[in-house]
């Protein structure tokens, strides 16, 4: 298994990033989750000329993710052409709160890096109680 560092990380997002279709807004967003067996799967925004329908790029990886059968995410990183470290949107919290409390890695093209999880992101969760 080929372990990659955050440095690694940021630069494959940073190819996602673009692979963004994003000729509405322009805001080009790149995401790679590491799952705990050690798999990368990568995402970028997705836009539609119906706006509502947009994916953002921690979804598509999630997502991905998830599509393979790799529902252990050990990491989400995510990049973004911003001035801070990008911060993701309510629904990717929402999203990522329902596959774990795991380290997610915010970065922008300057290098700025900022390390948080999924609890500091969306305390609070919404989760259906069974
Ligand atoms: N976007 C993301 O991909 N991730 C986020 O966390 C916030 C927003 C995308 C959606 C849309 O394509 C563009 O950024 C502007 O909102």
């Amino acid at each position: 298994m080929i372990s990659l560092n955050n440095e690694e990380l940021i630069r494959i997002a940073k190819e996602s990033m673009n692979k963004a279709y994003a000729p509405y807004s322009e805001f080009r967003v790149g995401a790679v989750v590491v799952t705990k067996n050690g798999k990368i799967f990568t995402g970028c925004n997705i836009e539609n000329s119906s706006y509502g329908l947009t994916i953002c790029a921690e979804r598509v990886a999630i997502f991905s993710a998830i599509a393979a059968g790799e529902t252990q995410i050990e990491k989400l990183v995510v990049v973004a052409d911003t001035i801070e470290p990008v911060s993701p949107c309510g629904a990717c919290r929402q999203v990522m709160s329902e596959f774990g409390d795991f380290e997610v890695i915010l970065a922008n093209l300057q290098g700025k890096v900022t390390t948080t999880k999924v609890s500091d992101l969306l305390p609070h969760a919404f989760r259906m109680k069974r």
